[in-house]
């Protein structure tokens, strides 16, 4: 066994954390040791930088900080949490990585996305296989509203912004077909843990 770093990334509410459980859930009945883990998060902390960021009316830092803050906690993320799993022969399936930030704060500013680019590289490591929930934003916002929760800050940019993430996602995706496989999340639970397994399943040994 090898370790696998798994990535899902979409707008908010297309059903990216219920993947990761279902996934998670297979991966466990089949014996294989799984690392859940979510960004902006996964460390003590990535997890103060996450309550700084995505708290309700949090909107004084400009977009550069705002990405310096998410690369900051990733870099802790990744060096705490991905890569030892990784070294260890683990699973990791993570709730959004770098192509949130490429899509969340470079569709703001060039100079925002090239900032986080350039400290990536420093990162140095990418998802084996990303999982980009696809599906129309009205579904997904609507989904994403009724959870009620006090992290709405990303969520309160409306349709049109979430629009914007969807075809920035997408162009992403299409740059990158090796690694990111485009699934439409409008679809049962089920059928889509499906396909997520039998492309997982085609990368463990
Ligand atoms: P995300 O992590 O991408 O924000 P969630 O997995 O939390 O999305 O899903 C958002 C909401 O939509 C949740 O209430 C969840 O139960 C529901 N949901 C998730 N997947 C589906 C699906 N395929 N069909 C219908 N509802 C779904
Ligand atoms: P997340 O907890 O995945 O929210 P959701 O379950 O609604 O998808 O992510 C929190 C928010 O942080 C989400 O709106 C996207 C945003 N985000 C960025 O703007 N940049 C980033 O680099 C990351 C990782 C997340």
């Amino acid at each position: 066994m090898k370790g696998l770093f798994i990535s899902f990334e979409g707008i908010d509410g297309s059903g990216k954390s219920t993947q990761i459980d279902l996934l998670a859930k297979y991966l466990i009945k089949e014996k294989k040791p799984i690392v859940k883990t979510e960004e902006p998060g996964g460390t003590k902390g990535s997890n103060e930088i996450r309550k700084i960021l995505l708290r309700e009316n949090n909107f004084h830092w400009s977009v550069e900080t705002e990405t310096l803050l998410f690369m900051a906690a990733r870099v802790d993320h990744v060096e705490k949490v991905i890569k030892p799993a990784i070294k260890d022969n683990k699973i990791v399936l993570c709730d959004r990585f770098m192509d949130s930030t490429i899509v969340y704060q470079g569709m703001r500013s060039a100079k925002a996305k090239k900032l986080s680019l350039n400290l990536f590289e420093l990162i140095a490591i990418n998802p084996d296989i990303t999982f980009l929930i696809d599906m129309d934003p009205k579904i997904a916002l609507n989904r994403a509203l009724n959870r009620a929760t006090e992290e709405d800050r990303f969520e309160n940019y409306g349709i049109n912004f979430q629009n914007e993430l969807r075809k920035n996602f997408l162009d992403i995706a299409n740059k990158q077909r090796e690694r990111i496989k485009v699934i439409d999340g409008d679809q049962s639970p089920e059928n889509i843990a499906a396909q997520i397994i039998e492309s997982v399943n085609n990368l463990i040994p």
